[in-house]
This record gives C-alpha cells, structure tokens and sequence, in this order.
C-alpha cells in the first residue's frame, strides 16, 4: 500500500510541461510492463514518493473503473497512480448519465462494464451478459460456447421482468466485446426493435462506442482488433439487415475533446502543487498555462493523430513498441515529433529538454 502522494512542483515559471501516456504498446502489452516503464514512471517521483511532474494515462481501452484501474496499474508499475490520472476511452461517459435518467441502458464489453456506468450514475443499466440470459435461445450458437469464465447471474426476476418488458433507451460500447456474434446478434435486435420481440421496428436508439480503435497491441506480436473493428462488423451487419443506416457516436483518441479533457486534468495536477496553491491565492489561477503536453503513444493513427489535432501546445511522441513497429523512420500518414524506441527513451528525451 502506498501513503497518499503530493505533487510537488519545483517549477518557479508560470509555463511548465505535463505528459499524457497511452497504455497499451507504451506502458504494457497484455498484462506485462513494457520499455522499462516502471523505472520510466519512477522518475517522475522524488526519493519519498511525490509526484514531480504531472502526469496521467490517456487509455482508449477500458472496462473497469477508473479507481480499480488506478489500483491495479499502480500494482503493476510500482508507483502510486490516483484515480485523477486515469482517463479511459468510456470517461467521457458519466456525462451523459442524466440523459437517460431512468432509461434501461445496456453496456457491453469485457470487464465489469454495468460497473462502470453505475459508477458514472446510470440508474437503470443492465450489462449485455445479464440481459441475453433472460432471453432463451437469443443466441443460437450458445451451446457451442464453451467459455472458461462463464459469467453466472442469480436471475433476478425484477431484472428479468425489466428486460423482457422494458425497451432499451441506448447501447453503451464500454470496452471491446467479448462474443461477438452474440453482441452483434442482441445489439441489432435493440437497435431495431428496442430488444422487445416484435414485428414492427422502432426508431434507433442512440449507440456509443468508447473508441474506435481499428487495431491496437495486446499480448500476442501482430496487432489485435479492436472496438473500431467491432463497430465496422456491426455497422456492416446493421446496414444491410435494417432499412436505415446506423446512427452511432465514437469516443475516445483521437477526438480533440480528449486531449482538452487531458489538458484540464493535468492542470488540476499541476494546481495541486505548493506552488499551485501559491498561484490560487494570489488570485491568478487562470494564468497558469502548459508551455508543453507530451503525449507519448504507439499508435500514429489514433495517438499521433489526435495529438497532432489538438495543436499547440500538445507533442507527439511515438513508441515503437506497438501499433507502429518502425522499420521507417516515421510514419508517412501521421508523422510524430518525434519517433523513439521505447516509453523510457520518450522519458528520458522530455526530462533533457525540460530539466
Ligand atoms: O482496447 C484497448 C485499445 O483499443 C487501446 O488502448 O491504451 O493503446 O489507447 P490504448
Ligand atoms: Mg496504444
């Protein structure tokens, strides 16, 4: 267990810098630190524990809360990360949970993600594991599935009262779904009939995806499919079967809302400071400015990208550790300010510069 940290700031400037880490292909690959990241992380503490310089992880991945992930990764790493300094692609979530009050909202993907909406204030939210089980024979080919961590639910009958009666109001793409055939099957039965078996079809409700990845770097050495790759197999599937095309929304990198959100985070970090404090009290809280965000990710069309989108004053650095595996120099489509070979050299290039 680690005492809670307090960022201490020897940065007498008004100017001063932050950085924003992608997770997976920078910091880990499945469940392994990578590029020597937790002696990377380490350096951006002094000798008793205190964050020095603000930091937080910009992740489109996702799944758990932001505490539990918080909790783990500080696990995994070796340093004590706040809550604060996690932002996963379904954050931006808890601000739609007064749109749909009491609405029955679905969440889908692997994890705990009927959590994390709870978590966000969702009132009435149902994960797509527990709804397709109230359903028999919903999924013709669940026999064939011979999971090895079956989820078991204890088939509450107000929850199954719920699903068979109650139309859903909007499908939440936490993290990257687990069966797709099913997800796929139970999403387009929601998105054209509200989920209810019926023959007259009803007005789309709205679908979120917390990103929209295409590919991205897990455990095994090519690259994995990701939430993006889902919503083109839905899409495709919902495009052809239904009279309308769907209507959806992506979350998550590259959207310039992101690195905004990132920006604001990392300055309530940096406010957190002695010196923060010093600049509240003086009555000038808002002169407090970023002279650069590092964002240091692997992948050019997602990280890069939107990096390159939010402009001044964000800086690229791309990882060859990832989607991006680097035999050129750079990448062609989304060229970074900078190429390195792992999220330590990233580290130590940014602590020359600034230091
Ligand atoms: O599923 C996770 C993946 O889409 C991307 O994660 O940390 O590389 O943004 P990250
Ligand atoms: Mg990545």
């Amino acid at each position: 267990s680690f005492s809670r940290p307090q960022l201490h700031s020897n940065n007498n400037s008004s100017s001063s810098f932050g950085i924003a880490f992608d997770i997976d292909g920078v910091i880990i690959r499945g469940e392994t630190p990578i590029g020597n990241s937790p002696q990377a992380l380490k350096r951006l503490y002094d000798d008793s524990g205190n964050l020095k310089i603000p930091y937080l992880f910009l992740t489109n991945g996702g799944g758990v809360p932001e505490s539990q992930r918080a909790a783990d990764l500080s696990s995994l790493l070796g340093v004590n990360i706040l809550t604060s300094q996690v932002l996963q692609g379904h954050t931006p979530f808890k601000n739609l949970a007064d749109r749909f009050q009491n609405a029955l909202v679905l969440a889908v993907g692997k994890g705990e993600p009927a959590t994390v909406m709870s978590e966000y204030g969702f009132k009435n939210v149902m994960s797509i594991d527990e709804y397709a089980s109230y359903f028999d024979n919903i999924d013709p080919l669940s026999h064939y599935k011979h999971w090895t961590c079956k989820k078991e639910f204890a088939k509450n009958n107000t929850s199954k009262e719920k699903a068979l009666t109650e139309s859903v109001k909007a499908a939440f793409i936490v993290s990257d779904p687990v069966d797709w055939s099913r997800d796929i099957q139970v999403l387009c039965d929601i998105l054209r009939y509200g989920g209810i078996p019926q023959r007259e079809t009803r007005p789309q409700p709205p679908v979120y995806f917390a990103s929209d990845d295409l590919e991205y770097q897990a455990a095994y050495p090519l690259n994995r499919l990701g939430m993006g790759a889902f919503r083109i197999a839905l899409e495709s599937i919902f495009n052809r079967i239904s009279d309308s095309s769907l209507v959806y929304t992506s979350f998550g990198k590259p959207n310039p809302f992101v690195f905004k959100n990132a920006e604001a985070v990392l300055k309530q970090l940096l406010m957190s400071t002695h010196y923060g404090d010093n600049v509240v009290n003086n009555g000038e809280s808002g002169c407090q400015t970023f002279k650069t965000l590092y964002m240091i990710g692997d992948n050019p069309s997602v990280d890069i990208k939107g990096a390159q989108q939010a402009g001044h004053p964000w800086f690229s650095i791309l990882t060859r550790t990832g989607v991006f595996k680097g035999m050129q120099q750079n990448d062609r489509e989304f060229p970074a300010d900078l190429v390195v070979d792992t999220v330590e050299d990233a580290i130590d290039y940014i602590l020359k510069r600034e230091c």
